[in-house]
């Protein structure tokens, strides 16, 4: 008996709240954030007696909460007023002016966009924004990936009521920034310090609250996963983790994730990508499928499997999204003497140094 015990049943599951693994989960709780968002709150809080709030400039490395804690925020004010319009853009997404202003129309629930060009999208907006008692918070994600600076000017001059949030991993863009702007956005500098051991602990162990059934988590298995996070103090790698070792447990019929299923799961960490694949369009996304399949390979040949498999983009387009991508940090490229082809250019999936080996 008691080994049948111990075997979870066909169809059972170990995971009971799949979405509460998702990178984008929004938890009921942002520990270890409060006074980031206090400060936050603080800029904001203009806005609630009808006067133009501060801005912000929040940066920090990947994974430390950034996105999560504003977020956060921006659901209280919904809740809150009726006439603060968050609005929250991932710039990596929408990185142009028309791409954000047909959003922001969607936000503010204007619906004939169709055939309508950028000036006249933003005068909706305009009009919306600018009636007395309204006003709105903009948090610009990713913000370094914009590509119409003078948009979030244009914002800044012509919204009266507002407060501003840049968020990035790069604190350099933001002195770097065109003297112009600079100038109009006087913007608070709010730092996102990686999480020590305990706080990694603390934030893993409640969203495992959230996703898993009670009590399938033997201690060390959740031990070993808290700390190789804080090694590499990314949360993100801490869910993927927990996500690929319970699936690993599933898959030999266990009622126990335990130490083992973790070390399978983490060598698995080279597929757990650099930055955040699920943000990138839909052909790079596609690029990049296609590199991972075809790592160490020279350009010309990864170009010809690209086209061979439905890609559409010339050939020097495709170049422009590989340095994209170089950038990005999501693979790496080395040029080498190419024999009769006279110079080329091999590409990698991932980077050089490998995430388990932080
Ligand atoms: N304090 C926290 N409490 C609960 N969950 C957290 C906390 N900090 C981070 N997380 C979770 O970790 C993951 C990564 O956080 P988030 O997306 O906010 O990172 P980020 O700082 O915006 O990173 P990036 O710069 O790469 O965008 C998310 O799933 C988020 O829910
Ligand atoms: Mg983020």
């Amino acid at each position: 008996m008691g080994v049948f015990n111990d075997m979870l049943k066909s169809g059972e599951s170990l995971i009971k709240n799949e979405i509460a693994l998702d990178y984008g989960y929004i938890p009921k709780l942002v520990p270890y954030r409060e006074s980031q968002m206090r400060a936050i709150a603080a800029s904001i809080k203009p806005l609630f007696q009808n006067r133009s709030g501060r801005n912000m400039f929040v940066y920090g490395p990947p994974g430390v909460g950034k996105t999560v804690a504003v977020k956060h925020l921006l659901k209280e004010i919904e809740e809150e007023s009726e006439n603060i319009t968050p609005f929250y853009i991932n710039c990596w997404q929408k990185n142009t002016a028309f791409k954000i202003l047909v959003e922001m129309c969607d936000i503010i629930g204007y619906k004939f966009i169709q055939n309508k060009r950028t000036e006249e999208l933003f005068a909706v907006l305009k009009q919306y924004l600018n009636k007395s008692e309204r006003s709105a918070v903009f948090a610009f994600d990713e913000i370094d990936k914009i590509e119409d600076l003078d948009f979030i000017y244009n914002l800044l001059e012509d919204v009266f009521r507002k407060s501003v949030i840049l968020i990035t991993n790069y604190k350099e863009y933001v002195t770097e920034l065109d003297e112009r702007i600079k100038s109009r956005l006087t913007a608070e500098m709010l730092e996102f310090q990686a999480y020590n051991l305990n706080e990694t602990r603390g934030i893993l162990k409640q969203r495992m609250e959230y996703a898993f059934v009670p009590g399938i988590w033997e201690e060390d298995a959740v031990e070993s996963i808290v700390q190789k996070t804080a090694k590499m103090s990314d949360i993100r790698s801490g869910l993927y983790m927990m996500k690929e070792a319970a699936l690993i447990a599933e898959e030999r019929s266990s009622k126990k994730v335990n130490s083992s299923d973790v070390s399978t799961a983490m060598k698995k960490l080279d597929d757990f990508s650099i930055k955040k694949t699920e943000e990138l369009e839909d052909e790079v996304k596609f690029i990049l499928k296609i590199i991972k399949d075809n790592t160490g390979k020279r350009i010309g040949e990864v170009y010809k499997t690209y086209q061979e498999n439905g890609g559409k983009l010339v050939y020097k387009t495709f170049w422009r999204k590989i340095n994209k991508l170089e950038e990005d940090k999501f693979i790496t490229t080395k040029k080498i003497e190419g024999g009769k082809e006279g110079k080329t250019t091999i590409i990698n999936y991932g980077q050089e140094k490998k995430l388990t080996e932080f």
